[in-house]
């Protein structure tokens, strides 16, 4: 049983990896002891212009807590998660105990399933649109785990606009923004992280602006057959900005996107409008001061062409430590 206990958890630790994160940073390391395993935040990763607070590693920590947890729950695993369990530990985010084995959850195998397919599309979306069944359902989920979502009326998508082409100017013309953003987008192979050109779009006219993560060079994935008409903007957001609201935003985060994607649709996390304040504050205003708006999340159909590539990841044998090994 032991065996078959850190299996399971060094499995889940292993299927975490393929979540998504800002710029591909990973900033996330587990360590599997024989019957629990500890997410840690590793802040040499993090994006000391993009995200001086920290916000964004702590919603990229956030998904792969998630991804781990489905992984556990479709391998008929049930367990209990203690968030930032030491206070004398701050980076230790998350502690996952095994409490039993069961049947396997359904939805989460619906899930699992969909860890290895998700990607971040970043062209731009057809008309179709995202049915109102499936976004009710995905409030829902964003609910059970802390946070909300606020789709944005299609009235009110202009305000969204602004804020994001706010926040892209301001950052566009900071070099140290772009010297950061340059950095993430031209990693060599062997550090398996990073934004690669061939999952980056170039500018097209859409709604609302797209980040452009390769300003003078040449990205790989064509922007898309239409101008983004049909495509759903949806704030998420949650109480306030502490370690634990943001963890779990990145939660919330990861159950939108694996069950969007079991549902066929297209998403793309954008988070430009919540990294510089002014543009925090207009998000904070569409959503009518209910809460702390954590990111934005489009979502859509792209009805032709293949899916994007997967981007890269770092090697389990630097994310996932294996501890009190027979
Ligand atoms: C907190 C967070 C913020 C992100 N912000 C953006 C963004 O502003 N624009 C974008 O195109 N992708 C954004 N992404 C997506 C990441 O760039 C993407 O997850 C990463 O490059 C890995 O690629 P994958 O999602 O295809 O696996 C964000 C992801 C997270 C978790």
């Amino acid at each position: 049983m032991d065996g078959q206990v850190r299996d399971a958890l060094e499995a889940a630790a292993r299927a975490s990896l393929r979540a998504p994160s800002v710029f591909n940073t990973q900033p996330w390391s587990w360590r599997v002891d024989g019957r629990f395993m500890e997410l840690r935040g590793d802040r040499t990763r993090r994006l000391a212009v993009t995200d001086p607070e920290s916000r964004l590693l702590l919603l990229s920590c956030g998904t792969a807590l998630h991804h781990a947890r489905v992984a556990l729950a479709a391998a008929g695993w049930t367990a209990d998660v203690e968030r930032l369990p030491d206070a004398r530990q701050p980076d230790v985010l998350a502690r996952i105990r095994m409490t039993g084995r069961g049947d396997a959850d359904p939805f989460a195998v619906r899930l699992a399933d969909a860890i290895i397919r998700r990607r971040t599309d970043r062209r731009a979306y057809g008309e179709r649109r995202v049915p109102p069944q499936t976004l009710t359902r995905l409030a829902f989920l964003v609910e059970a785990e802390g946070a909300h979502l606020h789709v944005v009326p299609d009235e009110r998508v202009p305000e969204l606009a602004v804020a994001v082409d706010e926040a892209a100017d301001v950052e566009y013309f900071d070099p140290a923004y772009r010297g950061e953003l340059n950095r993430w987008t031209h990693r060599p192979a062997w550090t398996g992280d990073g934004v690669p050109p061939s999952t980056a779009v170039r500018p097209s006219l859409r709604r609302v602006p797209a980040r452009n993560h390769l300003p003078g060079g040449t990205a790989g994935l064509p922007a898309g057959p239409g101008g983004d008409e049909g495509a759903v903007y949806a704030v998420l957001h949650g109480h306030d900005s502490s370690p634990l609201h943001l963890l779990r935003g990145g939660e919330a985060l990861s159950a939108v996107l694996l069950y969007a994607t079991d549902q066929q649709i297209s998403t793309c996390p954008s988070s430009e409008a919540v990294e510089v304040p002014w543009p925090r504050r207009l998000l904070r205003r569409l959503l009518a001061d209910a809460g702390e708006p954590y990111l934005i999340v489009r979502l859509g159909y792209v009805d032709s062409g293949a899916a994007p590539p997967p981007s890269p990841r770092r090697p389990a044998r630097e994310t996932v430590e294996l501890t009190g090994w027979q």
